[in-house]
């Protein structure tokens, strides 16, 4: 839903039909535009040292405020850690930005459960994130087994900080394709019930099945975040013509019939779903390796990407409820104040392949034709 007096013309007629007429018309009527609150990225990696300073401004200069995943090395395990990362974010934004940082504990198998409550207690800390011991780029210091960390879910459930999950098991036995699944069966399903009040986002979802298991919940004690990689291409991308590296990420890109899934799920615009880059820089030697590291980078492209994927599903009135309103709802925060307006150009936008420090930037297999046009504060 928008809020009112926003206006949401996008120019799309039911009933409209293309044709060699009607060509001039559809010309005309993709000069459209879309009136939102200003958005939140409610997953992202930040990095830390002379990445940071290069990888903020992309975020900042789309985001309001942004959920910041701790898997720096060393991990942000502590509130005090976590002040300190929160200090250098704010060092590394340009001038006059309000760009707002939100910080998450790394849960480890011997995680404080009480500085955990008092950071969040100080406003220190938003969220804690579950990585599964090695399930991820820098989750050696994670969790080897939820069920040590009972005390830790239970502090939560009492002072309801949410638990971003990392929805991937690391068995050997389990097809690289099958984790997230087998992550909910095993894993999320038991730990929801011992913890029936544990307020949890389930990150960057990638099968139907999690679209599906998120949906059966109440929406304010399970969400999901989907990516704009992850809403635009199928495991397919990976293998185009070669082995892509800036194309993996985990959890690995899935089937089409996947993306369908996380298509129609964020574009209802069901509360349950939102918006959550998982934009993770990487050196570009690092992906172009024999062993890559996982991880797409996609702060500078992910609105515009986000806003043809809705446009192609004839879903912009949406936009508003999974970019700038759900996410807000569920962290019990206001939506913010600011309104932009994001045009649709008539010619491809012309989008630089790598950021300025050389990280490659995610371009989806489609063009790009929403930027940008004002902001109201
Ligand atoms: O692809 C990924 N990259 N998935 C993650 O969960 C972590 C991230 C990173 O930090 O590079
Ligand atoms: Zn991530």
């Amino acid at each position: 839903m928008l809020p009112a007096g926003v206006i949401a013309d996008h120019g799309r007629h039911p009933g409209f039909r293309t044709g060699p007429a009607a060509c001039y018309i559809l010309a005309a009527m993709k000069s459209s535009q879309i009136t939102i609150p200003q958005p939140d990225d409610w997953h992202v990696h930040l990095r830390d040292d002379a990445m940071l300073s290069t990888v903020v401004p992309d975020t900042a200069r789309h985001f309001a405020r942004a959920i910041v995943m701790p898997n720096l090395k060393p991990a942000i395990t502590h509130s005090a850690a976590a002040a300190e990362y929160r200090a250098r974010i704010l060092a590394a934004l340009p001038r006059g930005s309000t760009f707002e940082p939100l910080m998450v504990c790394y849960l480890t198998d011997h995680t404080d459960a009480t500085d955990l409550s008092a950071g969040a207690a100080q406003g220190i800390f938003t969220a804690a994130k579950l990585y599964p011991a090695g399930a991820t780029t820098n989750s050696a210091a994670g969790v080897t087994d939820v069920t040590k960390l009972d005390n830790v879910f239970e502090a939560m459930s009492v002072s309801q900080v949410p638990l971003l999950v990392h929805g991937e098991v690391v068995d050997d036995d389990i097809d690289v394709f099958d984790r997230e699944a087998v992550f909910i069966e095993r894993i999320l399903a038991p730990l929801r019930a011992r913890h029936p009040q544990l307020r949890i986002v389930l990150e960057h979802i990638t099968t139907a099945e999690a679209v599906a298991y998120v949906a059966a919940a109440d929406p304010d004690l399970l969400a999901a975040t989907i990516t704009p990689h992850h809403l635009s291409v199928n495991r397919n991308a990976m293998f185009q013509g070669g082995l892509r590296p800036h194309m993996y990420c985990l959890p690995i890109v899935k089937r089409e019939r996947h993306r369908r899934a996380l298509e129609s799920a964020a574009c209802s615009g069901d509360s349950h779903y939102f918006l959550g880059t998982d934009s993770a820089p990487h050196p570009r030697a690092d992906k172009e390796s024999a062993c890559g590291c996982a991880g797409i980078y996609n702060s500078p492209t992910a609105l515009a990407t986000y806003l043809e994927v809705f446009e192609r599903a004839n879903a912009l009135d949406n936009f508003s409820a999974f970019a700038a309103e759900n996410g807000a709802r569920f962290y019990r925060l206001p939506l913010n104040e600011t309104l932009v307006t994001y045009t649709r150009s008539q010619t491809p936008l012309e989008t630089a392949p790598v950021s300025e420090s050389g990280v490659v930037i995610f371009q989806p297999p489609f063009a790009l034709h929403w930027q940008e046009l004002k902001r109201d504060v």
